[in-house]
């Protein structure tokens, strides 16, 4: 019997470009979030994709004589796919919104909400920028002063000129729903998150919403609408429909049942499309509202949003390719919190590298391993035969450490405080190194009189390692992967299917299987980080 579903989304990204690590930063999280619930038997799906329609990509692939399909699948292939091998992102499915499945469930919605009345002709005036694919308003936008664009009305994010637009569009009733969101997110409170966004979203709202114009007619590089076929829909209300038209939303029941509602994880850029727009969407077509929408922070350089328009942007294989993707994935979860901004740097991945993977973590799993490979022939001792008591204080102290760590780190997870999580596991590496030296294993192993204790002290190290593989499996599976073929563990299965809600019951490690010296989990990296412009 499936567990409890938990469908986690990314946004679905614009193939105008490549992928920098603010990309890379949303997906590793999702990656870890449900790696971490598919490992405590929820029935979880991660769910990515590209947003390949709209006037951006169509001017992109013209600047670049090519059609937009070709560029999209230019992209994808050579950029956004990679992107989920270069991180180690174990998604379950990818959507493109020029999937033909995708388009046929959103002429399904469309068509119901058209019949449903809450879509209605009308004419829209106003700004446009296309790099947010956004309709603007006053507040919205600067006049600069000086540079190329002086004396024009600009948009605030992109910095560039805005479009006027007067057309005859389609609008979407957004203005009936805005009480029922306000409800939402009064009886919800945790409908958005963190608390920061959650705010700034109540307040836009509050000033009350305007109807949405949904179509254009002066391009044709989008789904056309289906009672019009000289207007092709505007791309947010595209987009967003990804998310329910890959688990069978209009075309398989069952599967939509199962996944729906999800939950959302964005940028904070985007958070107010995913907590206004599209609730409104769903509640209109009498569908449920998601379970969360979390709009995390933003890498930022030099104080700003890493960006493709502003070319900050640093490719995320530049750092695995000399890091590696586990270390990748570790650092951004562990140095920022998750929810906030944070600035990246080469000198503070170098040094948590050195201090907390290598120094803090392999070298610990490595002289474990050594140890018992020395001083036992390679078969991990059995403990609790030295008298007076089988435990000592000092072991029962580092079972209770993995134990508090273990259920920390699942409630951390439940509030998407990836942070909190790797600090929670982060004690047991602490605790363990601290114990190691304390013990001095090395000094039981020279009598026989202390060997009894010795057992007790290398079973507790080696069985403190089973819970770190089993806790850290869903941030660095690599790495994890090789500590548990190196503590043998493998008569309990693969790693990446030990219960999560398990992790910290203690002696789940047989005594007697048998370890195998492990090269460094996270050797020294003899590479020169790129420097910095
Ligand atoms: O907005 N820091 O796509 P997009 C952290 N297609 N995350 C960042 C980031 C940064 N500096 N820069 C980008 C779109 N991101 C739409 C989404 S969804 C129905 C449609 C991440 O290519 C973050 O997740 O501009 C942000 O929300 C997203 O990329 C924007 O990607
Ligand atoms: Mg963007």
């Amino acid at each position: 019997m499936p567990g409890e579903s938990f469908y986690l989304t990314t946004p679905i990204f614009y193939v105008n470009d490549v992928p920098h690590i603010g990309h890379a930063y949303t997906e590793v999280a999702a990656d870890i979030l449900t790696r971490w619930h598919r490992q405590s038997g929820d029935d979880t799906w991660l769910l990515t994709g590209t947003d390949e329609h709209g006037q951006k990509i169509l001017r992109t692939a013209v600047a670049n004589d090519t059609t937009p399909k070709e560029w999209a699948d230019k992209l994808v292939n050579e950029a956004w796919q990679p992107l989920l091998e270069t991180l180690n992102i174990a998604n379950d499915d990818f959507i493109r919104t020029t999937d033909e499945r995708h388009e046929k469930a959103v002429l399904i919605f469309l068509q119901k909400l058209y019949d449903d009345g809450f879509i209605y002709s009308g004419d829209y005036e106003g700004y446009y920028c296309v790099g947010c694919e956004e309709y603007k308003q006053l507040d919205d936008l600067m006049e600069t002063p000086d540079g190329d664009y002086a004396g024009q009305l600009v948009c605030k994010i992109h910095g560039r000129p805005v479009e006027v637009l007067k057309e005859t569009n389609y609008f979407f009733r957004m203005s009936d729903f805005t009480q029922p969101l306000l409800d939402l997110y009064e009886s919800q409170p945790d409908f958005v998150q963190p608390a920061s966004v959650r705010n700034e979203i109540i307040s836009f709202v509050k000033q009350g919403l305007n109807d949405l114009s949904i179509s254009r007619s002066s391009f044709d590089w989008g789904i056309k609408i289906p009672w019009d076929h000289s207007h092709v829909l505007y791309v947010w209300f595209d987009a967003l429909l990804n998310y329910i038209t890959a688990i069978g939303y209009g075309t398989d029941d069952v599967e939509f049942n199962r996944r729906w509602p999800g939950t959302q994880l964005v940028g904070k850029d985007i958070a107010r499309f995913h907590a206004v727009i599209w609730p409104a969407m769903l509640m209109a077509a009498g569908l449920e509202v998601p379970k969360q929408v979390f709009g995390h922070g933003w890498l930022l350089v030099g104080g700003e949003k890493m960006s493709k328009s502003k070319l900050t942007g640093i490719a995320p294989n530049e750092i695995t390719d000399a890091f590696g993707a586990d270390a990748f994935r570790y650092y951004f979860m562990r140095a920022i919190s998750f929810g906030q901004d944070g600035s990246f740097s080469w000198e503070d991945l170098s040094a948590r590298y050195q201090s907390e993977l290598a120094n803090g973590f392999g070298n610990l799993a490595s002289r474990v391993v050594a140890m018992i490979t020395r001083y036992y022939d390679g078969l991990v001792p059995a403990p609790g035969k030295a008298a007076p008591a089988a435990y000592m204080e000092a072991d029962l102290g580092i079972q209770k450490t993995v134990a508090d760590a273990a259920a920390a780190a699942d409630a951390a997870i439940q509030r998407l405080a990836i942070h909190d999580a790797l600090a929670a596991i982060w004690t047991i590496v602490e605790e363990l190194n601290g114990y190691i030296t304390i013990q001095e294993p090395w000094v039981l192993a020279k009598s026989d009189e202390t060997r009894a204790r010795l057992d007790t002290v290398l079973y507790t190290a080696a069985e403190g390692l089973r819970a770190l593989a089993v806790l850290l499996s869903p941030v660095i599976p690599d790495a994890t992967e090789k500590l548990w073929d190196a503590l043998g563990a493998d008569s309990l299965g693969p790693v990446w299917e030990q219960p999560l809600t398990d992790a910290g019951r203690w002696g789940q490690l047989p005594a007697g299987s048998r370890v195998t010296p492990i090269e460094a989990l996270f050797p020294r990296i003899e590479a020169e980080a790129p420097s910095v412009a």
